[in-house]
């Protein structure tokens, strides 16, 4: 088969690699009918993230077919179409007991694209089927719950839900990349009184109000911190979502919160940030870090499924499987192309594994 190969930092080429097999009684091998390009994928190519070994397969998100299943999986057959998440869960473990899949100790958590092979191929080995998968409804397009395969789960889990978001509540989101946006969508599940984007780059500011922004800050060009003020009557907001991943904007989040207020950080930092104790002691302050549980992920599937969310906005660019590396130019150009999110998509027939299998390809 081909995938998109890590080859050290600067090197990925989609390229020929032997197709995945069943190593555990407890994994399927998935046929990806949709994959998709993460922000965390360029960071392992500018080698930020270095346990990601050269000849890893990249990519942590997918929808796909199952073509073959382990004697001990009993959730999912041959022909089944899935959701294959960011995060896995051993399902066994104290933390996956506890709903925590994202610290997961017993061989899951994220591990697609990072410790093994993961999701930017024609195929992949998936662990713990039974426990990680989750099937999609038949109405429902891959566009449609592509998306839940990392930011959504990630920006209601470790922004909103971390975040304590209230109806009525003033949300400052600190960055508006696909992260920050999905925070402004799952958001207003809360109903919240008032969402504020804040970002350098003018063109996420105006999709910002596209996906529920009411107030977008430029915080380039002016003080964010006496803009977010004046709106809340002096107070500051009830909650920031740092959705960046440097110093600046942990510490600025810290800034815009008022006393009794809540940070939830989503950023992945690769930098110390500076935690103003000496301002912020008295102030009874909740800050919050995580790496996303998906817990969330079949409630949020639900409300895809009634037409309450809708993720397909984040689709900004198609491209086939054998184009990933043109999609990653695009995606990792966003400043210029606009990107969001791009969708790479395998050609609907013509699989010869599913056919040694005879597996019904569905359309
Ligand atoms: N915690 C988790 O489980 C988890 C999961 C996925 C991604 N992440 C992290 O979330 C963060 C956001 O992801 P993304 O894909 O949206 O990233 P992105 O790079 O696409 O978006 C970041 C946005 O921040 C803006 N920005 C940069 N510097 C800024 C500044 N000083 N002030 C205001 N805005 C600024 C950029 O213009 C951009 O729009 C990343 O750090 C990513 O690694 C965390
Ligand atoms: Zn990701
Ligand atoms: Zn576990």
């Amino acid at each position: 088969m081909k995938a998109l190969v890590y080859g050290g930092p600067g090197q990925r080429a989609w390229e020929s690699v032997p197709d995945p097999s069943i190593v555990e009684p407890t994994d399927a091998v998935v046929r990806i009918d949709s994959s998709t390009i993460c922000g965390t994928d360029l960071h392992i190519l500018k080698g930020d993230v270095p346990e990601v070994e050269p000849g890893t397969i990249l990519g942590h998100e997918a929808v796909g077919t199952v073509v073959e299943v382990g004697a001990a999986v009993t959730n999912v057959k041959p022909g089944d179409r899935v959701l294959v998440s960011c995060i896995t869960s051993c399902g066994r473990c104290r933390f996956c007991k506890e709903g925590r899949y994202g610290l997961c100790t017993g061989g899951g958590g994220w591990i697609f694209g990072h410790l093994i092979n993961g999701l930017q191929a024609e195929y992949a080995r998936v662990p713990f089927a039974d426990t990680s998968v989750y099937k999609v409804p038949e109405e429902l397009s891959d566009e449609q719950v592509l998306f839940l395969a990392d930011i959504l789960p990630t920006a209601y889990e470790v922004g909103v839900l971390a975040g304590r978001v209230e109806p009525g509540d003033t949300v400052a989101v600190v960055g508006a990349g696909p992260i920050g946006l999905a925070a402004l969508m799952t958001a207003q599940l809360h109903s919240p009184g008032r969402l504020v984007a804040l970002d350098l780059d003018s063109s996420r500011l105006e999709k910002a109000f596209e996906f529920g922004a009411d107030v977008a800050i430029d915080n380039g060009s002016e003080d964010p911190v006496a803009r977010v003020m004046e709106l809340t009557g002096g107070l500051g907001a009830d909650v920031a979502i740092e959705a960046v991943g440097v110093p600046e904007t942990f510490e600025l989040c810290a800034e815009l919160i008022r006393p009794g207020g809540r940070v939830a950080n989503v950023g992945v930092h690769g930098h110390p940030a500076t935690l103003h104790l000496e301002k912020l002691w008295i102030r009874d302050v909740l800050i919050t870090t995580g790496l996303v549980d998906t817990t969330t992920t079949p409630k949020l599937l639900k409300l895809i499924e009634s037409g309450r969310l809708d993720p397909t906005p984040f689709a900004t660019h198609r491209f086939g499987l054998g184009e990933t590396e043109q999609a990653y130019d695009v995606f990792g150009a966003a400043a210029e192309s606009h990107a969001l999110k791009v969708v790479l998509a395998a050609p609907g027939t013509g699989h010869e594994l599913l056919e040694r299998l005879e597996v019904p390809v569905t359309a």
